[in-house]
């Protein structure tokens, strides 16, 4: 595992300058206290490219070693190449396939999966996972309900072929695209294309907060049932649950439900916020650095985002 977040901080304080809020309000409602911002010549592909660099030495392997390469973000450098071909060319990753998935906050967590399939299949051995996001392109400042959550970074996984008996064990993907306007940016693509609206395009983030809260309850117990369940576990076998930081009171939620209690739950969403895809390998690699995690630990890891999409993983470290 390897992560990274910029060095800029964006405080409740901060935040109390820019739109009719307090730091009481956002911290009871939502549990963070800062989250960090890029730089002015930041791209979403520098995070990723620090995150892998930290993963590829804390896994022993060169660039070169990996046959593919993963990227789960919905804030890509360009349209067009991939956020996957601009990391490939900036790490020098010359042997991989790459490409991008677009799952929004369960971005991650969709591409560990993809990366479990293809090395299950046999097609590939050597395979980087990464999540990243520069959600702080996408942010409205003036908009309260959604400026306060979002935040930037980049976390990434090398996932090998083993025999070994350890790893990733269950994982689980859904998504429900009748939703897809619960959290959106409603201008700028194919159907709403920038030039045809004089520009008056709705570019920014926007979102239905109490809706999503309500599916994202729902579908992260869902999504960890189901991978407990195949891995013939029960809840009471998670040794530590990494969820997707979006809200405190959604992971609290969600815990609540499976009867995980709070105390085997990593947070660090007080300092990072919601960071979309970046969200569960930043916690994953920060939990896995702090020591906590011990050999054989049984790792639950859930997330939930726009599209709306929902995934789980299970691995035994
Ligand atoms: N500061 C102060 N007041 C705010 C505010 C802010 N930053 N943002 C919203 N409010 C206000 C609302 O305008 C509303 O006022 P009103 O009653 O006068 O209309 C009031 O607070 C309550 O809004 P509500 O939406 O009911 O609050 P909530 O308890 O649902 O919390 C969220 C709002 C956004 C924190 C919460 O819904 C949430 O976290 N949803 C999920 C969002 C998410 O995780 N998105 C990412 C998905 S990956």
């Amino acid at each position: 595992m390897g992560s990274y977040v910029p060095s800029r901080r964006l405080t409740n304080s901060d935040l109390e300058k820019l739109v009719e809020t307090s730091d009481e309000w956002i911290t009871s409602r939502t549990g963070i206290k800062e989250r960090r911002i890029c730089g002015e010549n930041e791209a979403a592909s520098d995070m990723a490219v620090a995150a892998a660099q930290r993963a590829l030495e804390s896994s022993g392997l060169k660039p070169e070693d990996i046959d593919l390469l993963l990227v789960g973000t919905v804030t890509p450098d360009f349209r067009l190449p991939s956020q996957a071909c601009m990391v490939q060319k900036k790490l020098g990753m010359v042997n991989a396939a790459a490409m991008d998935i677009v799952a929004a906050c369960a971005g991650f967590l969709h591409g560990l999966a993809t990366a479990d399939a293809y090395i299950k299949a046999g097609q590939f051995k050597r395979v980087m996972v990464i999540g990243v996001e520069k959600l702080s392109s996408i942010t409205d400042y003036t908009d309260r309900n959604t400026c306060v959550l979002f935040g930037d970074g980049a976390g990434a996984a090398v996932v090998v072929a083993s025999d070994e008996e350890r790893g990733i064990i269950s994982t689980f993907l859904k998504s429900d695209g009748r939703y897809g306007e619960l959290l959106w940016i409603p201008d700028g693509g194919t159907e709403r294309p920038l030039q045809s609206l004089n520009g008056q395009g709705r570019v920014y983030l926007e979102m239905n907060g109490s809706e999503v809260f309500k599916h994202a309850v729902r579908q992260m117990v869902e999504a960890s049932e189901k991978v407990i369940k195949e891995a013939g576990l029960t809840p009471a076998d998670v040794t530590l649950m990494v969820p997707h930081q979006a809200n405190i009171r959604i992971i609290q939620s969600t815990a609540k439900r499976l009867a995980i209690s709070m105390e085997k739950v990593y947070l660090n969403i007080d300092k990072v916020g919601n960071t979309s895809s970046a969200s569960v390998p930043i916690a994953l690699d920060e939990v896995i650095k702090s020591g906590r995690v011990k050999r054989d630990d049984i790792i639950l890891m859930t997330a939930f985002g726009g599209g709306l999409t929902w995934a789980s993983a299970l691995i035994k470290w």
